[in-house]
């Protein structure tokens, strides 16, 4: 049974052919109405059950869209409100009885382990919709956008400016498995774990790390960033944004990239900190696509989960 948690557990072929799925489906919806089905319904009779441990916008309303295009239905609970997490059930049977209702689950949760312990339980693929440590359908819609409006991402230069957290770490594995060039310019203390640095390192991957956004960002096809606190982080923030400062996304950052390149943020943002208005709002900002195509990046996953 599949189950879409970590990019880097996923064979270059199988990420390939959700890519290029995502972007061939798309295109075929050209002129069809938001919440209209497409014509081969795939989901047809099949649901998708997500629970979200933390907030969300994007990711909740996106595969909600993504399910009824695709002609299934989708449940969202909230772990306030069911067994789940109270202690009244353990994660086993919880996952046992999901199994029962759902053919796919999705979950946003804290713990990287966690997920991956629920989906050894599950009996149905599981989706990982955000951990501390990933989130791998933002970073495969992401590479959709990137190509959709620069071409194929392999040998291009993505540079990643701020805090070393969950969203750089799926960065870090799409740069190995889809053969793009990687820098990462972090403050001391905020940058990406070393075990995932070595291991993009143990598989050729290109990836470098500096302190500085400058070098980190010359010459790149694409800038990308994030929030400098993630949600439920429990550390000094004034501590951290004063390290992070030198590392904003703004004019100066976008001039020393290449003339056309594009700003990508997963969003939530938090505009004046890790990125300016005048970027975000920007030409060269593509932003709200990034968002657009979480449905069909997404859509593309679950129809390589039930495979
Ligand atoms: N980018 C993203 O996952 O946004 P949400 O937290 O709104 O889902
Ligand atoms: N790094 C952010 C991403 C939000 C989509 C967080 O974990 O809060």
């Amino acid at each position: 049974m599949r189950k879409f948690i970590n990019i880097a557990d996923i064979n270059k072929k199988d990420l390939r052919l959700i890519i290029n799925n995502a972007k061939s489906r798309k295109d075929k919806r050209s002129g069809l109405n938001k919440n209209a089905i497409d014509p081969d319904a795939p989901l047809d009779g099949k649901i998708l059950i997500m629970i979200f441990e933390k907030p969300s916008t994007r990711t909740r309303i996106s595969f909600d869209i993504a399910v009824k295009q695709l002609g299934g239905k989708s449940l969202i609970l909230n772990p306030d409100e069911i067994h789940y997490g109270t202690g009244n059930e353990s994660l086993y049977d919880t996952a046992k009885i999901l199994s029962q209702y759902a053919d796919v689950v999705m979950l946003r949760t804290n713990a990287h382990k966690y997920a991956e312990q629920f989906s050894k339980y599950l009996d149905v693929p599981l989706i990982n919709g955000l951990t501390d440590l990933s989130h791998p359908c933002q970073i495969m819609s992401d590479i959709m956008t990137f190509e959709e409006l620069k071409g194929p991402i392999k040998n291009k230069k993505i540079a990643w400016l701020g805090d070393g957290n969950n969203i750089v770490y799926s960065l870090i594995e799409a740069a190995v498995q889809f053969d793009f060039e990687l820098s990462i310019a972090s403050p001391k203390s905020y940058e990406p774990n070393k075990n995932i640095l070595q291991w993009a390192k143990k598989n050729n991957g290109n990836v470098l790390l500096t302190k500085d956004p400058l070098k980190a960002a010359s010459d790149a096809d694409c800038i990308m960033t994030d929030k400098w606190i993630s949600m439920g982080e429990k550390i000094n923030k004034n501590k951290k944004k004063k390290a992070l400062k030198p590392y904003q996304v703004n004019k100066k950052i976008m001039n020393v990239a290449n003339k056309d390149a594009i700003f990508m943020h997963c969003l939530p943002a938090s505009r004046g900190e890790e990125v300016t208005n005048e970027v975000i709002d920007g030409r060269q900002s593509a932003v709200w696509l990034e968002a657009l195509n979480r449905i069909h990046a997404q859509k593309s996953i679950i129809e390589w989960c039930l495979k």
